[in-house]
């Protein structure tokens, strides 16, 4: 369904920030994007939403190479945009329509769907913003703006879910039921995080972008949970001195861990 091969993709005036990623994603398969800050997670992201073009590689969505020519506009575009759809890490970005409810709706709407009000209704019941449909979306919590822009993306009832550290800044109970919802889904999903205690509920591939956009490892994610040498290498874990508090002398020692609480700001 998604095919990536050899994509290269500097920022302007700029070092690589994806560097010989090579990647293909089957219909249904939930692959998660692990990498530290910096590692070009978002980048990836949204060169497969085809916002950026890779300068050199291939990306193909369902057999056909995306190119700019076809983004431009037409019925291919149209598919693609409804089909493959991206939840930006800072989803304040996406969100412009005067209330949560035309902010929904504006999806379906656009692509002329009929069940435009009905989608909107589903979508919002099940992320729990039926009371926020006449607010406005700048005036809602950075939570509930992230719950907005899910419910939004997923009234277009896509094939292909791009989450950008979707449960960085959810609630425990949004956040299960993100999580659940994805497992049922039967859609494809690729989510990213640097959330190691996060990534078990959320696939069971993974794919780790190290320093520079560098592929370190596409395979089973609980293999590379127990590869410490591979998440010393991509940051994802490290090595500092660490108060271990109720103990009398109240000492400090050095050993590795992740950093789960960081904020992914
Ligand atoms: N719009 C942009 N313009 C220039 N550089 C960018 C832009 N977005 C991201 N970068 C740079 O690209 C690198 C990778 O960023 P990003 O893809 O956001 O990584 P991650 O999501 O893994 O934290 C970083 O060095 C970042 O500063
Ligand atoms: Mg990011």
């Amino acid at each position: 369904m998604i095919e990536l091969a050899g994509i290269r993709y500097a920022w302007p005036e700029s070092p690589p920030v994806l560097d010989g990623v090579s990647l293909t994603v089957r219909e249904g398969e939930k692959l998660v994007l692990l990498g530290a800050n910096g590692s070009g997670k978002s980048t990836l992201l949204k060169l497969m939403n085809g916002l950026v073009q890779p300068q050199s590689g291939a990306y193909r969505y369902g057999g056909e190479d995306v190119t700019p020519a076809r983004l431009r506009g037409g019925e291919w575009a149209r598919r693609f945009r409804s089909e493959v759809v991206l939840l930006f890490q800072h989803p304040e970005a996406m969100l412009f329509n005067p209330t949560v409810r035309d902010e929904i709706a504006y999806g379906p709407r656009q692509l002329g769907l009929a069940d435009a009000e009905a989608r909107t209704a589903r979508w919002a019941a099940a992320l729990g913003l039926l009371p926020l449909l006449d607010k406005a979306p700048f005036a809602l919590s950075g939570g509930q703006k992230q719950k907005v822009a899910l419910a939004a993306i997923l009234a277009l009832e896509p094939r292909v879910l791009l989450l950008d550290e979707p449960v960085s800044s959810l609630d425990p109970r949004a956040s299960g039921w993100l999580v659940d919802f994805l497992l049922d889904c039967g859609k494809t999903v690729i989510v990213s995080t640097h959330n190691l205690s996060m990534a078990t509920e959320l696939g069971e591939r993974c794919l780790v972008l190290g320093e520079g956009g560098r592929p370190l490892y596409d395979g089973p994610l609980q293999e590379a949970l127990h590869d410490r040498a591979l998440l010393e290498s991509a940051n994802l874990v490290h090595r500092h001195r660490h108060r271990h508090d109720g103990d009398t002398h109240a000492y400090m020692h050095a050993h590795t861990h992740s950093h789960d609480w960081e904020s992914s700001r």
